[in-house]
């Protein structure tokens, strides 16, 4: 049985912590009475999350408080809407929720980004709690107080800062988590490594086998310094504002614009910004900051892990003009993040065609 860990994250008076280990979900209630204590408590989740563990939840829970509701919406990107933000605000004051109520996000990124967008819109902000459930959300999503939905024409286009009160990620949930996407959350794990620590490049290289066969300790170990990446980061830039935190959205500006060409869903986040990073990758070395071996090297991680690291030519058009819609462009200029080795990327403003045609080269 592996050790739990925790991460904190030091935000003055939005501080909190990341508790990682197994058997979490048992805990809740002592992990969160601090932030729930006889409060009326909404989870959200999504059917497929639910039917494996809102009963779970729900029961823990319990210990804390005698007052609480669930809300499950569909499972899927196209629940990450207004329309879905909507319909839970208006369940919300059905049930009736205040400004007192606490909301648990049980799931995904999906879910994750959609209740604390709820959480933070709901009478001007109220608390949450985040389980993330998926691979992806236990190592990225649910940390550093991204909230938000898509539009039908860019990704989180509709969004607020809105930290959690805590985070709860038990690793036993990983167990029904089907292979795709578990290999999904793996791109934002070899992101780490490539844009921040190449320690974690190396041991991610080094261990894929076990990492495939969801061995608890690596997976802990992996988890653990995921979220301590992103605590630095969130810690130094918590709103986006000096560019530090714009590093963590290397391979994005591609794998915005591949989900939104070829439709929400089509590709899942981590596969479209697997083929982002390798694409941007190729953008990086038409601009001499990497050379082949580097390119080479990428994409080998990539594919050792399951990865697709191209997608269909003839959509070179459709996302250009994704990415210049995408919500990283600020006064007219697109900014990119690309590697200069493993471990460090740097920021670069609008580079030239010539680039952005090697990259978009490489997707296809
Ligand atoms: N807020 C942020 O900082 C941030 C960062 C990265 C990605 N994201 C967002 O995260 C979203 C992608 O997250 P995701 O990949 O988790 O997608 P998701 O929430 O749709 O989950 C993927 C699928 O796995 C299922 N699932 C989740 N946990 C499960 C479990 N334990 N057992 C069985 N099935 C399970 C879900 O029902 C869903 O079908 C995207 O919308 C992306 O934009 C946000």
């Amino acid at each position: 049985m592996t050790q739990p860990q925790t991460v904190d994250v030091p935000l003055e008076d939005r501080s909190y912590k990341i508790h990682i280990g197994s058997g979490l979900i048992e805990q809740l209630g002592t992990l969160c009475a601090p932030f729930i204590a006889d409060r009326h408590v909404v989870i959200i989740s999504d059917e497929k999350v639910a039917s494996h563990y809102l009963p779970k939840v729900e029961s823990a829970l319990e210990s804390v408080t005698s007052r609480g509701n669930s809300l499950v919406v569909d499972e899927g990107e196209t629940s990450k809407s207004l329309d879905t933000c909507y319909q839970l605000w208006q369940e919300m004051i059905e049930l009736p929720a205040d400004r007192k109520s606490v909301v648990v996000a049980l799931g995904g990124g999906v879910i994750g980004d959609l209740a604390g967008f709820v959480a933070a819109g709901f009478a001007r902000g109220i608390d949450f709690i985040q389980i993330p459930t998926s691979l992806l959300a236990q190592v990225d999503s649910s940390v550093g107080g991204k909230t938000g939905v898509n539009l039908p024409q860019a990704k989180n286009m509709v969004g607020a800062f809105w930290q959690p009160k805590t985070v709860v990620i038990d690793i036993d949930v990983l167990e029904t988590l089907d292979d795709r996407n578990f290999r999904a959350g793996l791109a934002e794990v070899i992101k780490y490594g490539l844009i921040m620590d190449d320690a974690l490049f190396t041991r991610i290289e080094s261990s894929m086998e076990a990492i495939l066969n969801r061995e608890p300790a690596i997976i802990t170990e992996l988890i653990q310094r995921c979220c301590q990446c992103k605590a630095d980061v969130v810690t130094e830039d918590e709103t986006e504002t000096s560019g530090r935190r714009a590093i963590l959205n290397y391979g994005h500006t591609i794998g915005h614009a591949i989900e939104a060409v070829y439709g929400y869903g089509e590709y899942l986040h981590g596969e479209a910004i697997s083929i982002g990073m390798v694409a941007e990758a190729e953008m990086a070395k038409a601009l001499g900051m990497v050379d082949d071996v580097f390119c080479d090297r990428q994409k080998a991680i990539f594919e050792s892990a399951g990865l697709p690291t191209t997608c269909p030519a003839g959509k070179e058009e459709a996302l250009i003009e994704a990415m210049t819609r995408d919500k990283k462009v600020a006064s007219g200029k697109l900014n990119f993040i690309l590697p200069t080795k493993i471990g460090d990327v740097e920021s670069v403003a609008t580079p030239g065609g010539e680039a952005i045609a090697a990259a978009l080269k490489a997707c296809s």
